[in-house]
């Protein structure tokens, strides 16, 4: 991925999250998926009142994308902050264990790449082995 293409990634990003459902944590999340084609499908967090049915942004951006046919991925980037907070976010926000567990599903965790940012500037990048190690797969059913 080029440093544009990332950048156009953390920008849909950014735009996903204004859409956020957090009115109980006012944790606002939003998550940018890019397909082996090049095709962005994107997710924001939406949450409920009885707490256990939310769903973070990233599986929202997988849940979207799968229900479409897609089925490889290579990058997904991925922010959150405060819902006050709007163009940047002051921390990086990693996905939560069960969101790299569903990434681990559709991704060659040497290849996907995770991007956790600040702004469009101000990012990290990881690859899924490092952030779920020793995973578990299809391959080792
Ligand atoms: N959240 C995400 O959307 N992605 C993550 O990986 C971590 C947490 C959401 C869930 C909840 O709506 C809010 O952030 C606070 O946990």
């Amino acid at each position: 991925m080029t440093e544009e293409e990332k950048k156009e990634l953390i920008r849909e990003a950014f735009k996903a999250r204004r859409n956020s459902y957090s009115p109980y944590s006012h944790f606002a999340v939003g998550a940018a998926l890019k397909t082996k084609e090049g095709k962005i499908y994107t997710g924001s967090n939406m949450e409920n009142a009885a707490f256990g049915p939310g769903v973070c942004a990233e599986r929202c951006a997988f849940a979207c994308a799968v229900k479409e046919g897609e089925r490889e991925f290579v990058a997904i980037a991925v922010v959150g902050g405060k819902a006050e907070e709007k163009e940047e976010v002051s921390d990086f926000a990693y996905p939560c264990g069960v969101c790299r567990q569903v990434m681990r599903e559709f991704a060659d965790p040497d290849e996907f790449v995770i991007v956790v940012a600040k702004s469009e500037t101000e990012a990290e990048s990881h690859t899924l082995s490092e952030l779920l190690p020793y995973g578990f797969g299809k391959e080792n059913m």
